[in-house]
């Protein structure tokens, strides 16, 4: 039984500058797309990656990935749900024996291995769909279209949720199938069709490198070490 991850980086998404695409800056001297493949499948628990990248640049992102021959690049689509489904349509020529999918965002490249292993683990131990989650440290308000706060929710039991996210690869294709419209998070359309969602343990590592402060302090952390 295989494990295949869908990496969905054909977001022309230029807020980091650079005049290219989020997932190829580099961090010292890096991509974060190549960082987040090279971490998918040195976890030792998925053989497959298919990345979805803008259409006319499936040349160029193929390249940054020529060290990994386990890595597979397909043209995306117009909104990101439809790159996940467009990379989610070719598993079955590039790991027909493929059961467990993992989604991940290339922006999140220093996932450690623990949490990409303990996605799989629970999807093989039997959960439909799998979040990698941390509990919120800020305190969070809810507020009305004024910008008034209407009440201070709980956060003990908020979650902030990471990637990958992982699925039973049937699960995750009805969800696609029968879900439709625009989803930023995969286990939501899962929820959306009545699916169950476990909580895994996720870990700060796996920020998603949003911002050019993110981008800054990858960088340093990585010159110390
Ligand atoms: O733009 P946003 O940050 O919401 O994109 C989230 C992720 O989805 C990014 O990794 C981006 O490359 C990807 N994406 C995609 N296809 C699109 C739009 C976004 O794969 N058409």
């Amino acid at each position: 039984m295989s494990v295949v991850a869908l990496v969905p980086a054909a977001g022309r998404g230029v807020r980091l500058g650079a005049g290219r695409p989020k997932a190829l800056v580099p961090v010292n001297g890096e991509s974060l797309l190549l960082r987040a493949t090279r971490g998918l499948l040195s976890s030792g628990r998925v053989q497959r990656v298919v990345v979805a990248a803008p259409p006319d640049q499936v040349e160029l992102v193929t390249a940054e990935l020529a060290e990994l021959p386990a890595a597979h690049v397909v043209p995306g689509g117009a909104e990101r749900t439809d790159s996940v489904r467009l990379a989610l349509d070719a598993v079955p020529e590039l790991a027909p024996d493929a059961r467990v999918v993992l989604v991940h965002d290339a922006a999140r490249a220093f996932t450690p291995a623990s949490v990409i292993r303990g996605v799989v683990e629970a999807v093989e131990d039997g959960a439909p769909a799998v979040i990698p989650v941390l509990p919120v440290s800020d305190t969070v308000k809810e507020v009305d279209e004024a910008g008034d706060v209407v009440a201070t929710v709980d956060r003990s039991r908020l979650r902030a949720v990471q990637t990958p996210q992982g699925f039973a690869i049937d699960v995750l294709r009805q969800a696609y199938a029968e879900a439709g419209d625009i989803a930023t998070d995969d286990a939501g359309l899962v929820e959306r069709i009545g699916g169950k969602v476990r909580t895994v343990e996720g870990h700060p590592d796996a920020l998603k490198i949003t911002t050019a402060f993110d981008l800054a302090v990858a960088e340093s952390v990585l010159a110390r070490s």
